[in-house]
């Protein structure tokens, strides 16, 4: 029997789990849910968002469906720990970064589909571990890093003090691994094409570097298309042509901003799913935050946990199930009568899950 991590976390996302997991109910799947704390509350009292009875429940567990969590600038966050934990130097250090640092997920995977007419459906996936994000970021440059900067104009005329860099971190490892991993989920998820979305024409080096790995990984795969495209033009395409996408590739800054520009292509954070994954780890959540304004009223939209229900299931190789709740979905969503405010209803959270649900009830009536 596999085995699930769930961390309802902070604000709305216990609301949004809850409905979900009332649906996956209806499934009747073979799994073991493992219930864990994490979030703003464990901060509070306990100096760490993500406590070491969680790690152990990570490492005990197949895969963890996770809520959404609070985080707050650090000033803040000094202020709202329990008064005889403060003044030690406890830092607060963002639960997903923790998440996906510690169990070294390099894939984040976003799915754009397009649930009101069936139009796209490409998969945006990001490279979580190096890229402009690599954490190689200065301000104040000594030698020998000014030797490369200090020809530049801007550079030249401000001084080393008043110069910051940051290095986009290309390697052969890091490349390779995620490009792997983009064409086997475009074999497994039945998709024709991968493009990567770079910048070769200005980032010459690195550009040309990628492309390098792409030729050679891309040998493996013959039967999936591959590209390099400008990622400005993908960002044009994905709105204007959607259709014209299968999966895409980009490193982590690229990665990060196409996959919100994927959540808004997609209609908005209440219905977006990803799923963050390594080779040894995996966890999933919906796009959105803890949205603490909505929390406690029953309003969120509980398609996006519900979509990354779908991407575990996937991941646990419990493909039927998982298409079968995303056809649930697909058509309370497109029937319209049972959703949440966001796309125009007036349906609670569990309403709307509960639609779902009976809806998941007749498709397997008819396939059962
Ligand atoms: P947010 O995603 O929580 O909410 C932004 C707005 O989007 C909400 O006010 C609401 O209008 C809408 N929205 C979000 N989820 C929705 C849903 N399920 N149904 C309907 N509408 C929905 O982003 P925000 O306000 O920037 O951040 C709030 C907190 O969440 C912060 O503490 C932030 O750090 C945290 N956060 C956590 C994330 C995570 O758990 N991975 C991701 C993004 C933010
Ligand atoms: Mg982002």
């Amino acid at each position: 029997m596999k085995s699930v991590a769930v961390l309802p976390g902070d604000g709305i996302g216990p609301e949004v789990v809850s409905a979900a997991l009332s649906v996956l109910d209806r499934l009747d799947l073979p799994l073991l849910l493992r219930f864990g704390d994490i979030g703003w509350e464990c901060w509070k009292q306990e100096g760490n968002p993500v406590p070491e009875r969680t790690w152990r429940l990570l490492e005990e567990t197949d895969t963890c469906l996770l809520g959404a969590v609070t985080s707050k600038p650090l000033r803040e966050a000094e202020v709202e720990l329990a008064g005889r934990l403060r003044g030690q130097g406890l830092e607060f250090i963002s639960p997903v970064v923790q998440l996906r640092q510690r169990l070294r997920l390099f894939a984040n995977i976003r799915p754009v589909t397009d649930l009101k007419h069936g139009r796209f459906n490409f998969v945006v996936i990001r490279e979580n571990t190096e890229g402009l994000y690599a954490g190689l970021d200065f301000h104040g440059i000594q030698d020998p890093l000014w030797k490369e900067v200090r020809d530049h104009p801007n550079a030249a005329e401000s001084g080393p003090a008043s110069t910051s860099v940051t290095l986009r971190l290309q390697t052969s490892t890091g490349m390779d691994r995620i490009l792997r991993f983009g064409f086997e989920y475009a074999r497994r998820h039945g998709y024709s094409s991968l493009t990567v979305a770079d910048k070769p024409n200005v980032l010459r080096q690195s550009g040309n570097h990628l492309r390098e790995r792409l030729e050679r990984v891309g040998a493996d795969y013959p039967d999936i298309g591959a590209e390099i495209l400008n990622v400005d033009a993908v960002a044009l395409w994905m709105v204007r042509r959607p259709e014209r996408f299968g999966v895409i590739v980009a490193e982590n800054m690229f990665g990060d901003i196409l996959s919100d520009l994927g959540a808004g292509v997609m209609g908005g954070l209440g219905l977006a799913p990803s799923g963050n994954v390594g080779d040894h780890g995996s966890y999933f959540e919906p796009v959105h935050g803890s949205a603490p304004g909505m929390a406690g009223q029953g309003r969120a939209n509980p398609v996006a946990t519900l979509l990354t229900v779908a991407l575990l299931l996937d991941h646990l190789e419990l493909a039927v199930p998982a298409r079968q709740l995303r056809d649930a979905v697909h058509a309370v969503v497109l029937r319209r009568t049972a959703v949440t405010y966001d796309l125009g209803g007036n349906a609670s959270t569990s309403q709307a899950a509960e639609s779902v649900a009976d809806q998941l009830s007749s498709i397997q009536a008819v396939k059962g």
